[in-house]
């Protein structure tokens, strides 16, 4: 491990204590109080932001104990020939380490997600030579 591994981890810890999450005792409150408030933006701060990272790029604080690393959402890549049933499947269901969101949130909260982690696709990022979409 290099040390800016070591410094990541440090500066995730406290962002994770910054938001919260490190004290779990109010996480069933909280959790239900973020899926009333219906906001994809703030739902996915709660529940997304520790693996994928604040902007998506699959470098939150708890990242680096995955193998493979949690998604990349800012990379054209991962968008390529995926359907929006796709993700909320994933989502619904977890996959490999990422666990279930199904039990937690309703359908439309994650079609809402959907539409959000696709937002954060850079704008920018060329689509790979060869595919029409
Ligand atoms: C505990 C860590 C963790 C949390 C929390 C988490 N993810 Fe993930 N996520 C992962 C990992 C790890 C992968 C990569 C899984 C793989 O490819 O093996 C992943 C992959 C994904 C993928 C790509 C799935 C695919 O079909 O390849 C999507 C979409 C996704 N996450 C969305 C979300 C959303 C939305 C949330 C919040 C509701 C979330 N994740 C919360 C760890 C997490």
């Amino acid at each position: 491990m290099t040390s800016i591994e070591i410094l990541g981890a440090t500066t995730g810890a406290m962002v994770m204590i910054a938001l919260g999450i490190g004290s779990q005792a109010g996480a069933q409150h909280d959790a239900s109080r973020v899926q009333a408030s219906g906001d994809p933006n703030q739902t996915f701060v709660s529940l997304c932001v520790p693996c994928h990272g604040p902007q998506g790029k699959g470098d939150g604080p708890a990242a680096v104990a995955f193998n493979p690393r949690p998604a990349d959402f800012t990379k054209a890549e991962l968008w390529v020939e995926r359907t929006d049933e796709e993700l909320v499947t994933s989502i619904t269901k977890g996959v490999n380490a990422m666990p279930p969101f199904g039990p937690q949130l309703s359908q439309e909260e994650i079609r809402g997600l959907v539409a959000y982690i696709k937002s954060l696709r850079v704008p920018s990022t060329p689509w790979p030579v060869g595919i029409s979409r």
